[in-house]
């Protein structure tokens, strides 16, 4: 059974290959020049919520990092990097953090059950519950309660992007770099833009502002 569903990847694969060709012979041949995609996402890792096919874009179109429950972590080196060489290499306008309503990283959050290692990755989501800890409490309703803490991560994450020395370093040299953030219903398809649009370090705290 499971080497049936593994010879099917390989199939499926094969006709991918074919149905590109056939509305475009050079479809590979164009990408094998390279890249330059005007997006970076930065999404869950969550298998309901594929970049790519949400937003309708095509292979070259976006540049993808994904962890659980889409977190900006400041010591995550593969974050950073991802970040680095969208942001100076690859020159992207646009960040987009993308979370999504029902996402079980934040909802390990609102638990104290230890689930193993990943309690430490989940402690930083704990951290934007501290910090909304007031308006959380507030909410009598569990759903509502949940939804909100999804909106209020991405909202966190996007500015702890703003936060990173290469974000505020893009905006010292005059780039042009616009940070989004997106909650996506997995029960609908739809995308909530959260209007934390954010296009200068003059919009973080004072105490976040680099000088260079
Ligand atoms: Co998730």
């Amino acid at each position: 059974m499971e080497k049936k569903f593994y010879k099917q990847l390989i199939e499926n694969n094969k006709e991918w290959v074919a149905s590109k060709l056939a509305q475009d012979p050079q479809f590979f041949a164009k990408l094998a020049e390279g890249q330059e995609p005007p997006l970076l996402w930065i999404g869950c890792a969550d298998s309901r919520v594929p970049a790519n096919e949400i937003i309708g874009a095509q292979p070259g179109e976006v540049f993808v990092h994904r962890n659980i429950a889409n977190m900006v972590l400041h010591t995550d080196m593969n974050m950073l990097s991802v970040l680095d060489y969208a942001v100076n290499a690859l020159k992207v306008k646009h960040v987009i953090v993308c979370g999504h309503y029902g996402c079980g990283g934040v909802k390990a959050a609102l638990s104290n059950q230890s689930i193993g290692i990943i309690d430490n990755w989940i402690r930083h989501i704990k951290d934007v519950y501290r910090f909304h800890k007031d308006e959380l409490d507030a909410i009598a309703d569990e759903k509502v309660k949940f939804d909100t803490f999804v909106e209020l991560n991405v909202k966190e994450q996007v500015l702890d992007l703003a936060k990173t020395s290469i974000v505020q370093a893009c905006w010292k040299q005059g780039q042009e770099l616009y940070l989004h953030g997106w909650v996506y219903g997995i029960d609908s398809g739809i995308v909530n833009d959260l209007g934390v649009n954010i296009s200068s370090n003059e919009e973080l705290e004072d105490v976040y502002q680099l000088k260079f």
